[in-house]
């Protein structure tokens, strides 16, 4: 045996090189097993029997390369390859895993993806990743392709570090990043990354099939958060812009989108079904979904793909397009899983679109919020769809009482819903491209009969197709105004100017701005508020005003319009001649009393319109400052919600006083001292109302002494004597009459004045009770005296809100008159 002593020191140099070229090749096998960083001229290979390879529970197989470790809560961040299922296809990818109490791989804990380079592009065993000497970092497939790189060999780059965050990181000599994974998001956001201005988050095609890209993303524009489909053109079922998404864990501001106050537990991902959820992880339980980000904005079937392609949606099922007594066109793509959709029978084809026809279906509405076409009627709807190959179907929504509307015309057609069965006040009808079957050939006879017909139909086809051109180069112009608009109906400052008479007649004046009555050119009279305080126009104002006109609801007080010009802000309602509630209950004036009757209907009333809001609009809402004041009378007492929507409107312009105050004092249900806000503080603040029209005085009267000024501990003391008849209103006699109705009120006022925000009713419920079909529970809680709503510190989201007992008495100075 040779000595190494005994070589020619040259050849022990060079074999000491060898060595450590050959070690730095070797891969990963020798590695310590939780480097985080690694060094250039390193290359891993994807082989299944490496040491540092784990099987999991789910099936899955990882062979970790780097690992960042957190004993403290008993993870890791990890990248390396990964595969799930059938392990035929391998992601290079950064991954969550769970730690054992000895600090080893839990194989019986599942990995969290969080991000994978060559998504849309997996490879397979004895694939090849490098960090090259030249400081590119690539992934070769088995057969030498190159399935992605960062392209960083120009860069300098030193060294590559999976920091405590999760993130990949490519640095240069100074420390310095020059690529790094948070810059390329996938399908997830950990805590400390940030999605940014045209970054884009895309869900994976299924949760099963993480290695392709599906058809949902996230991204942000302009400060506004957009969740669409990425058909083309793109189809927006979630739009938002508002600092604040939804709890604590992400906030939206400053143009990028991060975890608020997330932990290192937790990470966000966009499903393939389009929710966008919170995963946290406890030692005890693993991982768990704690938050549905969007579950307080959106209904179930608003999400895109709740039903596939081409499923409906009625009352939570998912079925195919029939027509009875007609051939059927659909079939479900999986008879056992309706949710995944529908398909064609007979494909399209636009070389056949002759024999193509228009499946109409009536009451079905589409998801999608930005129509194609506005303000046209249903025909020119069909047309515009049978007219252009590529559209799949064309669906219409009237404008209530108006034959114009909007029209959607999908290029693929998602989750369609079926609304007959609800009391939408809108009407909408889809109309579904489908292909005949061909029966004849015709069209060769023709084409075949002779050139020379032949020739004088090209020459007509060629005319035709000049003329459609220049028309729809017009059309195209004018396409693009009405999306610029969005809204027919925005009106001129000028023109505000002349239909209110100078803004001559006040209606009423609050913290939102002033309200003054208008009449316009057709003689009908309308209400413009005139919101004070904003800055320059911008798309968020367009886009709430938008989602607040696309609102229509017998109970809820129409926007007919508004105006943004330069810094004026300014919203037209229809006109309500009885004005605010609290005019007619409180007794200011000597006008007439309301009777029982009336004031049952005002409830039931508010009921519907707050229903509408929670449970049946496309983006729920929550109101957030129900009192009478925003309930406005017509002139037969049918009462209606104003300023919904408000809130969120008036919460983009963060420099305004008001903004710091949503909703008033006396009203505030009691969870907004703590953190949760759901539609339930609206059941609260409806719970005062109730109380407020019962009793015909303020929940917090300051002119009476200090034993009578809160109603609530009254309520509270009169329920213990069972002597509540004592406070309801003397003034009308038919009150006193109707006893023990008025007592029935009473208790579903308790009801909706819960302190625990759960053992509230919906609004849904309260309408079953005030039409007699569901009864009030017997067990509820009397002892309201929380009375949280008054003074103290309050939190919306992460927007922390205080305001003082003073401001608690003044009521009238934080919020408008409606
Ligand atoms: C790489 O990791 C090792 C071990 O944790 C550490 O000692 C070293 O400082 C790291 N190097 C860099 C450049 O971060
Ligand atoms: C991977 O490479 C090893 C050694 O070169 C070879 O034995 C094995 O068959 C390869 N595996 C696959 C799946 O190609
Ligand atoms: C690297 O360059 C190739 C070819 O130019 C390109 O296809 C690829 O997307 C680039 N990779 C990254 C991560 O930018
Ligand atoms: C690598 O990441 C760790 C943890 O985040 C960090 O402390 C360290 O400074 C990073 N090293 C380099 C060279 O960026
Ligand atoms: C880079 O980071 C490493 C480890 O974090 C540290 O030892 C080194 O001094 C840093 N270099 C520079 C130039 O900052
Ligand atoms: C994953 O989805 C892609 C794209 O739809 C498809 O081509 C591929 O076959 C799927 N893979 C598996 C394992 O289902
Ligand atoms: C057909 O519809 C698609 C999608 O809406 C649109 O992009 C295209 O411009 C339309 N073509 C014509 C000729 O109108
Ligand atoms: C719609 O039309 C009906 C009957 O024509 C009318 O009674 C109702 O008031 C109208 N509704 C609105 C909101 O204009
Ligand atoms: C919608 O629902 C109603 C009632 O459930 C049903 O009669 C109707 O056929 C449905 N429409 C479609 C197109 O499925
Ligand atoms: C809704 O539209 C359908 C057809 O377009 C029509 O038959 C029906 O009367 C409309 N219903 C309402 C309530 O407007």
């Amino acid at each position: 045996m040779v000595s190494l002593c005994s070589l020619p020191s040259f050849f022990l140099s060079f074999a000491l090189v060898l060595l450590s070229l050959f070690s730095n090749f070797i891969d990963a096998q020798a590695q310590d097993y939780d480097y985080p960083n690694a060094t250039l001229s390193t290359r891993w290979t994807n082989n299944a029997m490496a040491s540092h390879s784990h099987r999991f529970v789910d099936e899955s197989i990882a062979q970790t390369i780097l690992l960042r470790r957190n004993e403290f809560f008993h993870l890791a961040y990890t990248c390396g390859f990964y595969c799930n299922g059938n392990c035929n296809s391998y992601l290079f990818a950064i991954f969550i895993i769970q730690l054992n109490d000895n600090g080893l791989v839990a194989e019986n804990g599942i990995p969290q993806v969080v991000w994978s380079a060559n998504r849309n592009n997996p490879v397979k065993i004895n694939s090849t990743l490098e960090l090259t000497s030249e400081g590119d970092f690539v992934l070769k497939d088995a057969d030498g392709t190159v399935a992605w790189s960062t392209n960083t060999s120009t860069k300098s780059v030193v060294g590559l570090n999976l920091t405590d965050l999760g993130n990949l990181v490519l640095f240069d000599e100074d420390n310095a990043t020059v690529w790094q994974s948070f810059d390329h998001p996938t399908d997830s956001l950990v805590p400390g990354q940030k999605l940014r201005q045209r970054q884009k988050l895309m869900a994976s095609v299924s949760e099963t099939n993480r290695t392709f890209d599906g058809l949902i993303s996230l991204s942000v524009n302009d400060n506004v958060l957009f969740a669409q489909m990425e058909t083309n053109p793109t189809q927006i079922y979630f739009e938002y812009d508002a600092p604040n998404l939804h709890d604590e864990y992400v906030d939206f501001g400053g143009g990028s989108l991060s975890f608020g106050q997330a932990s290192y537990t937790q990470y966000m991902k966009l499903g393939s079904d389009g929710h966008l959820r919170v995963y946290e992880f406890t030692y005890s339980n693993g991982w768990k979904e704690v938050a549905d980000v969007f579950k307080g904005y959106l209904s179930d079937y608003a999400y895109p793909i709740v039903c596939g392609q081409y499923g409906i949606y009625s009352d939570g099922q998912c079925s195919c397009p029939t027509l009875s007594g007609r051939e059927s066109y659909f079939k479900l793509v999986n008879n056992r899983q309706p949710n995944l959709g529908c398909s064609e029978n007979v494909p399209l084809s636009c070389e056949a679109s002759k024999h193509q026809s228009l499946l109409e279906l009536k009451y079905i509405t589409y998801f999608s919020l930005t129509p194609d076409l506005v303000d046209i009627d249903a025909s020119s709807c069909k047309e515009a769809c049978t007219k252009n190959c590529s559209c799949k179907a064309a669906i219409f929504q009237y404008e209530s009482n108006r034959t114009s509307g909007r029209c959607y015309l999908p290029t693929q057609v998602f989750s369609l819903m079926n609304i007959s069965e609800k009391t939408f006040s809108y009407n909408s009808t889809a109309y579904l491209k489908v292909q005949n079957v061909r029966r004849n050939h015709c069209l060769l006879v023709i084409l075949g009969s002779s050139l020379g017909a032949l020739f004088i139909m090209a020459i007509f086809i060629i005319a035709i197709v000049l003329f459609v051109q220049r028309r729809d180069n017009n059309q195209a112009k004018e396409d693009y105004l009405d999306r610029v608009l969005r809204m027919s109906n925005r009106f001129k400052y000028s023109d505000l100017k002349t239909i209110t008479g100078e803004f001559g007649k006040k209606l009423g004046e609050g913290g939102f701005g002033s309200v003054f009555e208008g009449t316009l050119s057709d003689g009908t009279k309308v209400a413009v508020k005139r919101l004070d305080g904003f800055g320059q126009v911008n798309k968020s104002f367009l886009a709430e005003v938008k989602t607040i006109g696309s609102i229509h609801h017998v109970n809820l007080v129409r926007l007919v319009g508004f105006c943004a010009e330069k810094s004026h802000r300014l919203l037209v309602y229809e006109y309500m001649s009885n004005g605010s509630l609290d005019r007619w209950i409180f007794h200011k004036s000597n006008e007439c009393v309301l009777n029982w009757q009336q004031r049952k209907n005002i409830i039931l009333d508010i009921a519907k319109g707050l229903n509408y809001l929670h449970e049946d609009c496309r983006q729920k809402i929550i109101h957030l400052d129900i009192k009478p004041q925003n309930i406005l009378l017509d002139g037969n007492f049918n009462a209606k919600v104003a300023d919904f929507g408000l809130s969120k409107l008036i919460d983009k312009d963060q420099s305004h006083v008001v903004t710091t105050m949503k909703g008033t004092p006396g009203y505030l249900a009691p969870e907004w001292l703590r953190a949760a806000i759901t539609e339930k503080v609206d059941v609260y603040s409806f719970g005062v109302v109730i109380l407020e029209i019962v009793c015909g005085r303020k929940i917090f009267d300051r002119s009476l002494d200090e034993e009578g000024r809160d109603l609530l501990s009254i309520f509270t003391r009169k329920a213990e004597e069972e002597r509540l008849l004592d406070i309801v209103d003397k003034s009308s006699d038919g009150m006193q009459l109707n006893g023990p109705q008025v007592v029935d009120m009473m208790r579903i006022a308790a009801w909706c004045l819960q302190g625990d925000y759960t053992k509230r009713p919906s609004m849904s419920t309260v309408i079953k009770v005030l039409e007699g079909i569901v009864e009030v529970p017997e067990d509820l809680d009397y002892n309201f005296s929380a009375q949280a709503s008054i003074g103290g510190a309050a939190r919306f989201g992460r927007m922390d809100v205080e305001f003082s007992a003073t401001a608690a008495l003044l009521p009238s100075v934080l919020s408008g008159p409606r």
